[in-house]
């Protein structure tokens, strides 16, 4: 019996580890969009609504090859050489498929 709740007390705490994880990686997303897109992009949400899942799926695939293409002539092409910012490239699709067309979640005004 000790045992069950030794095994479903490690599961939980192993539960909340993983979750904090994701947290934080998402919030690393969030940095990285004020940092590098923000200025220019404003919203996050309404970057977001642009596409579905699967849509920014496609655009996040190969380093980001299609939003890379998007901005030919930028500041943004030097981003796409940086390996810190292509390392954090899952976290910051991350944080703006959060507001997926198909997300299910509302525009927000903040
Ligand atoms: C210097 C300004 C600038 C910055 C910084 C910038 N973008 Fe852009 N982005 C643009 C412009 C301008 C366009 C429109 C180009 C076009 O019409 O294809 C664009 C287009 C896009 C598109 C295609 C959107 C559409 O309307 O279909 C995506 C996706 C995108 N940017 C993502 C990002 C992300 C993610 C970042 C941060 C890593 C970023 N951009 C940083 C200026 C910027």
């Amino acid at each position: 019996m000790k045992m069950i709740f030794l095994i479903i007390l490690i599961l939980l705490n192993a539960h909340l580890l993983i979750g904090s994880e994701i947290k934080n990686k998402f919030l690393e997303g969030g940095k990285v969009f004020v940092k590098k897109c923000k200025h220019c992009h404003d919203r996050r949400h309404k970057l977001g609504k642009k596409y579905t899942k699967q849509q920014w799926n496609e655009y996040f695939n190969n380093e980001a090859q299609l939003i890379k293409d998007r901005h030919p002539e930028h500041e943004v092409k030097d981003l796409f050489k940086k390996k810190r910012f292509l390392k954090r490239l899952p976290y910051l699709k991350m944080y703006i498929i959060e507001y997926a067309k198909d997300s299910g979640i509302p525009s927000e005004t903040n």
